[in-house]
């Protein structure tokens, strides 16, 4: 995601208020962008996008087979019992955020066996791991034609590829659980705006459950996810001018905000940290023990997306959990 070869000219304004800045990367000018915007709130905060750099995506990918980590598993068992009701009669399969397509490919044999003309489409930011991934679904589905799209699946603005009507669209993984409420519901609006009557949206979400496995979750005793968060200051420290920022100087946190019905993951200061941003003309000091939250991921009631979706234009719906419970798969059409 980062690229540290790229030069990088930084433009600053500074006043007592505002602060404006223009880097030409994109990275640096997104992240300057998003330290603005969190960073020097209460709490401080910083959006997940920066967890994947290339070590963060296989770092990623490890929490994925952890033995505390049972989302993917879990979400992997609803994908094989259902396969056949989640593609019906599609044409097209849209997947958001495809990744590697690991889980998805149960799905893509029940589509390569049905329409003569079916297509799939994975979309992803990250286009190196896209093109690869779409390289290897050509050898492995010579019937079905793949479209790789790039894209950010937060600010897509459509129309989808694929017949209208006949295009099923996959948000798997639990992502929706990382949103803010108003980022869920901004993401739902759009996501009306682009589909059609007829077309369908497969969303998988992870369900409350007893708080210490959630814990263990996001905290697994191996340490790969702790390696995941702090591995966000790393890029940080490379894709912006900084000074002070120093990984030793914190350490993994994952808690259960009961209230908001979510994990939080957090990087806490050890000790007194000052970190200056000579490009933003702004510095922060954390004192020990202050947190940085890097994530949040929303764990739902089996139906409360249900009545969200349909808010959002969306009914006819399914609910599907693995035989354990522990994970969700909600499958609505648009109206
Ligand atoms: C990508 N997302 C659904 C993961 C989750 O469970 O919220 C990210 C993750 N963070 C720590 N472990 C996994």
């Amino acid at each position: 995601m980062t690229d540290t070869e790229n030069p990088t000219t930084t433009t600053t304004t500074t006043t007592t208020t505002t602060t404006t800045t223009e880097s030409t990367d994109p990275d640096t000018a997104a992240l300057e962008s998003d330290l603005l915007e969190g960073f020097f709130s209460d709490p401080p905060t910083l959006p997940p996008r920066w967890f994947y750099d290339e070590k963060g995506s296989l770092l990623f990918d490890q929490i994925t087979r952890v033995a505390e980590y049972y989302p993917t598993r879990a979400e992997a068992e609803i994908l094989r019992s259902r396969a056949g009701d989640i593609v019906g009669a599609a044409s097209t399969v849209v997947e958001l955020g495809a990744g590697t397509c690991e889980k998805t490919r149960v799905l893509l044999d029940v589509l390569a066996a049905g329409s003569a003309d079916a297509g799939f489409v994975p979309l992803d930011i990250s286009t190196e791991m896209l093109f690869e991934t779409a390289r290897a679904l050509e050898q492995e589905y010579p019937g079905l034609r793949i479209d790789p799209v790039i894209g950010d699946i937060t600010a897509l603005d459509g129309p989808l590829p694929g017949e209208p009507g006949g295009r099923l669209v996959l948000f798997l993984g639990g992502t929706v659980g990382n949103f803010s409420e108003s980022q869920r519901a901004g993401f739902f609006r759009m996501m009306r705006g682009i589909m059609a009557p007829g077309d369908r949206l497969a969303v998988g979400f992870d369900l409350v459950k007893n708080p210490d496995r959630l814990v263990a979750a996001y905290d697994d005793a191996a340490g790969v996810t702790a390696e995941f968060n702090l591995n966000m200051l790393d890029v940080i420290a490379r894709t912006v001018e900084c000074t002070g920022l120093d990984r030793r100087d914190f350490r993994h946190e994952a808690v259960w905000n009961a209230g908001e019905s979510r994990i939080e993951m957090w990087l806490r200061a050890v000790r007194e940290v000052r970190i200056d941003f000579p490009t933003l003309g702004r510095e922060r000091t954390l004192a020990a023990g202050e947190g940085i939250r890097t994530e949040i991921a929303r764990k739902f009631e089996p139906h409360a997306l249900v009545d969200e979706l349909a808010g959002h234009g969306f009914g006819g719906q399914s609910v599907w959990t693995d035989a354990a419970g522990d994970f969700g798969l909600v499958l609505v059409v648009v109206d």
